[in-house]
């Protein structure tokens, strides 16, 4: 049983952050995933993007999934190796559009980028180009 953790926005809650999320728990082979999502005010001061769908909301919602144990709010960029110790983790996870990225984890815990689901993001879905 591992601890997983992994990080992302979840806005316009879409089958590619599901996809993410099972396999992540799956990581965990029994034992519990944490998605840190990020807050409002994080995504426009240093992502410079504006969720559709306030945090509270898109945290709700990740929460509730089968998948998903907890739920914590990503505020910074540099809180990633400090939740790796908060809460024990053995795995983190992120999608395979930041590979390499976060190495510099790797002395504290196991990193892995999965795989993206082809074809769906919050971004094409908001510009109405998702069918
Ligand atoms: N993700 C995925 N497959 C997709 C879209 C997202 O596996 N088709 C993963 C991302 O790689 C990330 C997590 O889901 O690990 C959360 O991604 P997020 O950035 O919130 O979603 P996107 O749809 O990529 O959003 P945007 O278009 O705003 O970048």
């Amino acid at each position: 049983m591992k601890t997983v953790i992994t990080y992302g926005t979840f806005d316009l809650f879409h089958i590619g952050h599901l996809r993410l999320l099972e396999r992540a728990k799956a990581l965990a082979e029994g034992g519990r995933l944490i998605v840190a999502i990020s807050t409002d005010t994080f995504n426009w001061e240093a992502k410079h993007k504006r969720a559709n769908i306030p945090y509270a909301d898109r945290a709700a919602i990740v929460g509730a999934l089968k998948c998903v144990d907890c739920v914590i709010p990503e505020e910074s960029w540099g809180q990633k190796a400090e939740d790796v110790r908060k809460y024990g983790v053995d795995i983190f996870v992120m999608g395979g559009d930041w590979e390499g990225k976060f190495d510099f984890l790797k002395p504290l815990c196991e990193v892995v980028y999965l795989p993206r689901t082809e074809g769906v993001s919050s971004t094409q879905i908001r510009e109405g180009l998702h069918p």
